[in-house]
């Protein structure tokens, strides 16, 4: 059982959750396995549902090769009361501001995740065009990266009318 500490009274725990997947990482498992890993996505979104399920959460996933259709998915969770996002925008990281204005547009909380540590690899990687406005990063953890995002998720708060988020410092009493 959580305890809110009383700072965040009024608030409540995100339970709705976007898990978002960008170019190419419908190959995973197949896709230089080497750097990605043997997990396909399919198997990736599965443990995330189990996981969801047994916490009580709704985990939404959407994966997709193109830039709109996950422009279109982000600007759609405002109506569907999605109160967190978990990212995975692959090569669009590093190269698309209609991602990042999308993410800024529905002001709903995110985290960034990579599978990879784009830091140890090419330098054209090293930047990302949405990390400095989410609430953080999970980089280089390989599949296991969406899991503790899930895990972040779940323990972070959202003002009932869609305000300011806060990240909820103190974790479970029991
Ligand atoms: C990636 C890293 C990106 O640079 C790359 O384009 C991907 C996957 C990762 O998860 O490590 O497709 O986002």
């Amino acid at each position: 059982m959580k305890t809110i500490p009383a700072r965040h009274k009024g608030k409540r725990l995100a339970k709705t959750i976007l898990v978002i997947n960008g170019p190419n990482l419908n190959l995973l498992g197949t896709r230089e396995t080497a750097i990605y890993g043997s997990q396909s996505l399919a198997d990736v979104e599965a443990a995330l549902g189990e996981e969801a399920r047994a916490r009580g959460l709704t985990v939404h996933c959407f994966q997709s090769n193109h830039e709109g259709a996950l422009i279109d998915r982000i600007q759609a969770a405002r109506s569907e009361g999605v109160d967190f996002i978990i990212i995975n925008a692959a090569a669009l990281t590093h190269t698309s501001i209609g991602l990042r204005d999308a993410l800024a547009g529905v002001a709903i909380p995110y985290v960034e995740v990579h599978i990879s540590n784009v830091h140890g690899r090419e330098d054209f990687r090293h930047v990302s065009l949405l990390a400095d406005r989410a609430v953080g990063t999970l980089v280089g953890l390989g599949t296991a990266g969406y899991r503790y995002a899930l895990d972040f998720a779940a323990n972070h708060t959202v003002a009932p009318a869609g305000g300011a988020t806060v990240w909820l410092a103190a974790k479970s009493s029991a």
